[in-house]
């Protein structure tokens, strides 16, 4: 099979671009990025000169390229996004653009072409905030709260209209909070561990009793790879670790792993509109898919501080630069509660 990757520069896509190449060898990936802040070509260095790989930088909004790509292949599966909320939260109209239009962008080009096969890779978050109880399925109502997923949303119901009206053969899956290599040091995990190499305190939003159901890259990943293989068309399938944790537990786990006092968290404002708990019920992909999340919390945990800790120039290479302006940005001014500066 030959697969256009969007967004196979970035963290899951790239994870996704490398477990694909090594379960079918037979495959071959073109992957089109546009190498944002998020996109990073050393996440695929290992690929340079294989030859079922190829890259391309460009646009996902870009007609006239993506019409071209997706000419000379069987499948697109689509990770390019704007992915992190509190870039949402700051300045909307880039994931409106991004996540939206460029949906739409490549949908059109796999219907000018044969109704080429199309995966859309999106996020639980769509669903929005669960209470202290109970899961998101494949029934939940659509209730998207910030930006990143009112975006992400949009997207969804585009692809789900092109099955409908045109009859494109898609299928969708809504994953919770990956972590593993390669994620951009801006989300909680690989943040809270390069912080803590670098000796700097790590930011926890609120009482730090949110909730999230985290799943390790490679079984997000596994979990795209049957969906596209075996998955029904037009359907969903939700992905989720079935590992709920505060984000105060998380850091607790970073500090105790990581060998640091409690003396290095620092407790900052709230996220605006922050959702309080998802949690997925992925029961629908372990009975029709026969996959399931395999990796223990801890030992992925411990696996990625590992990863962080003997790749320190990939993430200070991303640390440095443009990423210096936003953290100024995003945590600088932020009152810490309690504390007047
Ligand atoms: P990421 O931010 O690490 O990577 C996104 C990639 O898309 C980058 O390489 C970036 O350069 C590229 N990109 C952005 N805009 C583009 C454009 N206009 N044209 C072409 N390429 C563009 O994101 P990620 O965490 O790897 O997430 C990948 C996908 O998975 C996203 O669709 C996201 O919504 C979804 N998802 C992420 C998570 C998570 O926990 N990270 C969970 C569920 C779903
Ligand atoms: P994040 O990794 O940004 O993923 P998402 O917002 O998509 O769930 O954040 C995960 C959780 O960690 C979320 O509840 C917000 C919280 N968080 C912090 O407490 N401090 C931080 O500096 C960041 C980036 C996130």
């Amino acid at each position: 099979m030959k697969i256009l990757v969007t967004g196979g520069a970035g963290f899951i896509g790239s994870n996704y671009v490398y477990q694909v190449l090594h379960r079918h060898p037979e495959d071959e990936v073109v992957v089109l990025d546009a190498l944002t802040y998020a996109g990073n070509l050393e996440n695929l260095k290992q690929l340079e000169r294989d030859p079922r790989f190829r890259f391309v930088k460009g646009d996902i909004c870009d007609a006239a390229l993506v019409d071209d790509l997706v000419k000379g292949v069987d499948a697109v599966v689509h990770f390019a996004a704007e992915s992190h909320v509190d870039r949402s939260i700051m300045d909307p109209g880039v994931f409106v653009r991004t996540n939206i239009i460029g949906t739409q962008t490549l949908l059109d080009a796999c219907r000018r072409n044969g109704n080429v096969r199309f995966h859309h890779v999106s996020t639980d978050e769509v669903f929005g905030s669960l209470g202290a109880t109970g899961l998101f399925s494949e029934q939940t109502p659509y209730d998207p709260r910030s930006p990143y997923s009112a975006s992400k949303a949009g997207s969804d119901h585009l692809v789900r209209a092109a099955w409908h009206t045109y009859g494109l053969p898609v299928t969708i899956s809504n994953c919770s909070n990956n972590y593993g290599p390669y994620q951009h040091p801006e989300k909680l995990i690989p943040l809270f561990i390069t912080n803590l190499i670098e000796g700097k305190t790590v930011p926890l939003y609120g009482d730090g009793m949110n909730v999230r159901d985290w799943i390790h890259v490679e079984d997000h990943c596994e979990g795209v790879d049957l969906v596209l293989r075996k998955g029904t068309i037009g359907e969903t399938y939700l992905f989720g670790g079935r590992s709920e944790r505060s984000n105060a537990e998380i850091t607790n786990l970073i500090l105790f792993e990581m060998g640091a006092g409690q003396g290095k968290i620092e407790r900052v404002a709230d996220r605006l509109g922050h959702d309080r708990r998802y949690a997925i019920d992925p029961s629908r992909a372990e009975r029709e898919l026969g996959w399931s999340p395999k990796t223990p919390f801890l030992h992925g945990l411990r696996k990625t501080i590992a990863w962080y800790t003997s790749n320190e120039a990939w993430w200070r290479n991303v640390k440095s630069g443009a990423y210096r302006e936003y953290y100024e940005k995003q945590y600088g001014s932020r009152p810490t509660p309690g504390v007047s500066r």
